[in-house]
């Protein structure tokens, strides 16, 4: 499909379902190399993170543990401040290579206020993995340790991604038309 009606807005192809998969390929490569050794706890995110972890996560052949949790602070199509607690952690982090899993960071503050909670988990240490970064929305300075791609400022959907609850199973990524 080259565009897709969500709501009352129209979205047209940005990242193609091929595109994805070259980029979680290249990026388990990388996270592979670093991580492979240190039996990794991933924390997905959800729900953005769903279809991106289940990729990524199969491409690896190393002990490992996934654990899901819940936290959201996004209405619409602009990132709010209002940012909610971490659900759904029942894993103990103490001495853990914690590698968080996340669709998207935009301005960051969804991601500056959960690692600091997770480092008073008594994580050993606590690393970033997001499939896109808006690298012009970001409003922090933290370092995010593994980027499969840099996207320009536009407001996307599919792939997990949604608009207002619609879109998260389209396996291609479009952006809202302008
Ligand atoms: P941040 O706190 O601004 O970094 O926002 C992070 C969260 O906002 C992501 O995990 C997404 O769930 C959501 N988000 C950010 N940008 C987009 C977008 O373009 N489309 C859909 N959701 C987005
Ligand atoms: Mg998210």
């Amino acid at each position: 499909m080259k565009e897709v009606t969500i709501h009352d807005k129209t979205f047209e192809i940005f990242l193609s379902s091929d595109t994805i998969q070259a980029t979680i390929d290249e990026l388990a490569q990388r996270m592979a190399k670093e991580i492979k050794d240190k039996n990794p706890l991933f924390l997905v995110v959800l729900n953005g993170a769903f279809m991106f972890a289940a990729d990524l996560l199969k491409r690896f052949d190393f002990n490992c543990e996934v654990s899901f949790v819940k936290l959201s602070s996004y209405i619409g199509t602009q990132s709010t401040s209002i940012v909610r607690e971490i659900i759904g952690l029942d894993e103990v982090l103490r001495d853990r290579t914690v590698v968080i899993v996340e669709d998207i960071i935009d301005t960051g503050i969804t991601m500056a206020n959960t690692v600091p909670k997770l480092i008073k988990l008594e994580a050993k240490e606590v690393r970033l993995a997001t499939l896109l970064f808006k690298p012009n929305a970001f409003q922090k300075d933290y370092k995010i340790d593994y980027i499969g791609m840099k996207i320009p400022n536009d407001f996307i959907v599919g792939y997990g991604l949604d608009y207002d609850g619609l879109g998260r199973n389209l396996p291609d990524i479009y952006k809202l038309k302008s």
